[in-house]
């Protein structure tokens, strides 16, 4: 992977890139796993992040620019916990409603919104490569698949406890 003097990632930062892009078929799909690194680590996307993603994942900096621009929570400082619900066509067929229904009663905010804490962000999702165990969200890059209501709540039960606002300071998990 070659990287301009513009890198601002850690060795550690690059070595997370590489097994987010071994996930996926293409660099497009890993895109959005990469984003949610960046801006766990620097905050809201830049026009040097544009840059410097394109430059990683080899796509133009036009690639990102229109992830950036279609998801709101790019150009927001990111919560300690970033859920993004997949809703296309297998996860909506499969309960990503129930998804986002189960969120707003457990968190109390919909795509889009943040908690008032910092803790949690929720955003609706394009494919997110999981179809075949939808419906499925991610938290950060970390899946969740063959959701239920109850594995929901349990999700958020587990992770509100480990993460107090004042301990999480946007670094990595
Ligand atoms: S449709 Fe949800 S992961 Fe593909």
């Amino acid at each position: 992977m070659t990287v301009s003097n513009e890198t601002v990632f850690t060795p550690e930062d690059l070595a997370a890139v590489e097994e987010i892009r071994k996930r996926y078929p293409t660099a497009q799909a890993a895109l959005m796993g990469v984003l949610h690194l960046y801006t766990r680590r620097f905050g809201p996307i830049t026009e040097k992040a544009i840059r410097h993603v394109a430059e990683l994942l080899g796509l133009t900096p036009e690639d990102v620019l229109s992830v950036v621009t279609f998801y709101e929570m790019y150009h927001r400082p990111p919560a300690r916990w970033n859920i993004l619900v997949c809703t296309n066509v297998s996860c909506r067929l499969c309960g990503a409603g129930m998804v986002l229904e189960t969120l707003r009663d457990v968190l109390g905010i919909g795509p889009g919104e943040t908690t008032p804490d910092g803790l949690f962000a929720v955003q609706e999702a394009e494919c997110l490569g999981s179809c075949g165990t939808a419906p499925m969200l991610s938290v950060n890059e970390e899946y969740h698949e063959r959701l239920t209501p109850d594995a929901i709540r349990a999700l958020i039960e587990r992770l509100k406890p480990a993460s107090p606002p004042d301990a999480w300071g946007g670094g990595s998990r």
